[in-house]
């Protein structure tokens, strides 16, 4: 099979086609991907230099550089990972989130119609569904939910989200799409908040949490995740979405304790700060689809991957020191924390 992988120089992105490779040696696998501030240029284009996969450098804004890479290879399948991915920068600057989540998901779209490929998977989250109040009788979300976003984010994912869906029912495209909760592990980028408290800790500076530090996400291990997306790509049913998640939910105060008491750091470390606008409490998501469909569950629990991406971070210094000593890393955190950070 040929897979195209946009994105796939980003955190998930990058997981999903080492999985590939590990479990798919046949497969070709082309990577497109724009390499924004998120990407990790230097393991993709050593992947390129390894003759592992190819990688082309482009934008799925771009309908032209779009149409020039689908006219050279015939995709069986396209995966979309390519996004602005961050929920705090679309609440500075949404412009860019509807320019690349969606008029980049309407390209690549185009492109799989005019192309004929067979399938198309989009990469979606559990924040489209808004937020899980875990009021008494309040069930968690399945996939056939209303979509109520709340960040500039998650409204331009779930807009991509039926925009694929249209396409299925429209022109009969092979569509799929996934809804994921929280991602963690290694090589994320250190604006989200797993990676950010370790990259602080470890340097032993304070860790931000907004608000009270009381809300829940579920954090599933991004090769949890990986495997979850390979089920869907060759088992999963055309015009069908599906949820990943696993069963558990954390505060964000008791995964930034953890990170202390794993790193031997103090407490004093935690700094509450102003909560982000319309700040979601909570995502839960009904996994029964995948689960029986599919036969997939989270197999990593969150002590156990937590510890694995603590140990990755701790042995790998160099690679998080690389992005936030760079001027641009800086400026965005003084600008999103304020001076006294
Ligand atoms: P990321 O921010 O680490 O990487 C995004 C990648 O997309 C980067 O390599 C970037 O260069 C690329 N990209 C951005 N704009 C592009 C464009 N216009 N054209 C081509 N490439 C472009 O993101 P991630 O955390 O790996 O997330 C991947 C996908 O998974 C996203 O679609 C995201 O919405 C979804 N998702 C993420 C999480 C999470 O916890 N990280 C959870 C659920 C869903
Ligand atoms: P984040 O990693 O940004 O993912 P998302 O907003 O997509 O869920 O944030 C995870 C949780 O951590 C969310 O409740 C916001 C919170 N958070 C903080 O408390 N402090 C921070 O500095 C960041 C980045 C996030």
């Amino acid at each position: 099979m040929k897979v195209l992988v946009a994105g796939g120089a980003g955190f998930i992105g990058l997981h999903f086609i080492n999985y590939t490779l590990k479990n798919h040696p046949a497969d070709e696998i082309v990577c497109f991907d724009k390499l924004t501030y998120a990407a990790d240029p230097t393991a993709i284009k050593a992947l390129s230099a390894a003759h592992k996969i190819e990688f082309v450098q482009g934008d799925i804004a771009e309908e032209a550089q779009l149409d020039r890479l689908f006219a050279r290879h015939k995709f069986d399948a396209v995966i979309n990972y390519a996004a602005e991915t961050h929920v705090d920068r679309s609440i500075k600057s949404p412009a860019i989130f509807v320019k690349t989540n969606v008029t980049g998901v309407q390209a690549l779209l185009g492109m799989c119609q005019k192309y004929n490929v067979g399938r198309f998977h989009q990469i979606s989250t559990d924040e489209v569904y808004g937020a899980w109040a875990g009021t008494k009788n309040q069930k968690p979300f399945a996939e056939n939910a209303a979509l109520c976003p709340t960040s500039p984010y998650a409204a331009s994912k779930a807009a991509a989200d039926l925009l694929a869906l249209s396409y299925y029912k429209t022109y009969g495209l092979g569509v799929t799409v996934e809804r994921s909760a929280n991602n963690y592990g290694a090589r994320q980028h250190p604006e989200k908040l797993i990676p950010l408290a370790i990259s602080r800790a470890l340097c032993d500076k304070s860790i931000p949490l907004y608000g009270t530090g009381e809300n829940r996400r579920s954090w599933l291990f991004v090769c949890d995740h990986s495997r979850a997306t390979d089920l869907i790509l060759r088992s999963g049913k055309p015009g069908e979405i599906y949820n990943i998640a696993p069963e558990t939910e954390q505060t964000n105060l008791t995964v930034a304790r953890a990170i202390l008491k794993q790193l031997g750091k103090r407490d004093s470390l935690l700094s509450f700060v102003k909560d982000r606008a319309a700040h979601d409490v909570s995502y839960r998501v009904d996994t029964t689809k995948i689960k029986t469909e599919l036969g997939w569950h989270a197999e990593t629990d969150f002590d156990t991957g937590l510890q694995k991406t603590i140990a990755w971070y701790t042995e790998n210094r160099a690679w998080l020191d690389k992005i936030t000593s760079a001027a641009v890393y800086k400026a965005y955190f003084s600008e999103q924390y304020g001076g006294q950070f």
